[in-house]
């Protein structure tokens, strides 16, 4: 069948949509600063960083050439399967140094779902490892995205994405996540809420049974669900008085999305475990890592224990210079100092498209992550099927391309319109994305309002 992508399956995506009767497929095949480049010369503002990926921009390929060219000569690849080399070992130093104590030991994996499945195993290693091979089950929560693997998908809360699959690797209950949006509840009282629901569920399956606890300090999808002050310390009060491990899944939120360097440093506790991805070389390669804390690591190097968990690719030489590199360019180029100077500015600029548009409901988000939710009058009505449909796989991505703005729109929640630009965006770059969707909401607001 001739269709515009070729022989490449796309992933996540109606891969019958594109061609010649269909839709126009996307292919980029420049990047600069924070645009990006299709192969018809056409420049975008990627106010989506390469799906949260590009923190510091597209313009440091020369450099991180060098270092790729560099580490390629002198050692191509070694695994970390009883040996090592030292671009990895560097790496777990420096990430060691860079995360909260005592969290001082780092497994390094391919991506994000393979963060995701790693932290599970050497949580239940260590369970087991600690007597209490029972703790078998995790708590998540509701529409909360850690990736696709089976091990991963099982903690993942979108019903849609999993049914298909069969019964889930890992028994999880999930639990309502932080969205404040419609809730009679916010701040220290919707924690208490939330918390207390989290308490029950515990307590219903039984304390000694459940091995961890995992959560996005920013929660994606359902569109950029803040934490309530005081969630973070409770998850962490309620993990130590069962003996559950907390797992921060940062594999968005790490590497100055929220910032921080990790994302839990802001809302106030230490996990156990914190998995990571796609900013830690801010996907000039592709790499993860799960950051580990004393507790977790100790009990491995006792004395004729091995670790059972290894991939083949993680932690390869490339990939650690590269990360390297990346963490060398945000302390030398202020990355996260810039975000911190930019969101107060970037929610303001926000707030003016809620303030304009019946159709934005809502603006939520922290640092450089932000969604608009969508709804359909002053009442904040949701949108119903054939509208989400109409919008978000109708209008939306032409009007987006149109406008030469790259963004998210999903409704695995509600109906929302998302965004998370390169760090390195100074004002001029954040004019620009908030210009462009001003100009596809007035669309919007025209097709739900009519
Ligand atoms: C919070 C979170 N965890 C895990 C993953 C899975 O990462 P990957 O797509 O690299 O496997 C993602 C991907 O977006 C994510 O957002």
């Amino acid at each position: 069948m001739a269709v515009a992508q070729g022989s490449a399956l796309l992933h996540f995506s109606r891969n019958g949509a594109f061609g010649p009767d269909g839709a126009e497929l996307l292919v980029l095949d420049r990047g600069e600063g924070a645009y990006v480049f299709d192969t018809n010369g056409n420049r975008y503002v990627d106010a989506l960083s390469s799906l949260y990926c590009a923190q510091i921009g597209y313009s440091f390929g020369e450099e991180m050439g060098a270092v790729a060219a560099q580490q390629l000569q002198q050692l191509a690849f070694n695994t970390l399967w009883g040996t090592a080399h030292p671009p990895a070992l560097e790496l777990a130093e420096r990430l060691a140094g860079l995360a909260p104590d005592p969290i001082n030991k780092v497994f390094f994996t391919s991506g994000g779902s393979e963060s995701v499945e790693a932290a599970w195993k050497l949580a239940r290693q260590y369970h087991v490892f600690n007597g209490e091979p029972q703790r078998l089950k995790a708590i998540a929560r509701k529409t909360a995205y850690h990736g696709v693997t089976l091990g991963a998908l099982a903690l993942t809360g979108v019903p849609a994405y999993k049914d298909v699959f069969g019964p889930p690797a890992i028994e999880t209950r999930h639990v309502a996540n932080t969205n404040p949006f419609r809730n009679p509840l916010q701040g220290e009282a919707l924690a208490a809420h939330l918390l207390a629901e989290i308490e029950q569920v515990i307590l219903e399956e039984g304390p000694d049974t459940i091995a961890v606890i995992v959560a996005e300090p920013v929660q994606n999808a359902g569109g950029c669900f803040v934490p309530p002050p005081g969630y973070w310390p409770g998850l962490r009060e309620l993990a130590d008085r069962y003996g559950i491990l907390l797992h921060a899944d940062e594999v968005i939120t790490g590497f100055g999305r929220i910032g921080e360097w990790f994302a839990v440093e802001r809302y106030g506790a230490t996990p156990d475990l914190i998995t990571v991805a796609k900013g830690l070389t801010s996907a000039y390669a592709p790499m993860g890592a799960v950051l580990v804390s004393d507790k977790v690591a100790d009990p491995f190097y006792e004395e004729k224990r091995t670790l059972l968990h290894g991939i083949t690719f993680g932690g390869h030489p490339l990939c650690a210079a590269i990360a390297l590199k990346n963490l060398e360019i945000f302390e030398r180029e202020g990355v996260i100092d810039n975000v911190n100077a930019h969101e107060a500015g970037l929610e303001a600029r926000l707030q003016t498209l809620k303030d304009e548009f019946t159709v934005v409901g809502d603006v939520r988000g922290a640092g450089f992550f932000w969604a608009l939710e969508f709804v359909k009058d002053e009442a904040s009505t949701r949108l119903d099927a054939d509208e989400r449909e109409q919008l978000l796989r109708g209008y939306m991505p032409q009007a987006m391309l149109e406008a030469r703005l790259i963004a998210r729109v999903d409704d695995r929640g509600d109906a929302v319109m998302q965004i998370a630009p390169p760090l390195i965006s100074d004002d001029q770059v954040l004019d620009e994305i908030v210009e462009k969707m001003r100009t596809v909401l007035r669309g919007a607001e025209d097709l739900i309002l009519g």
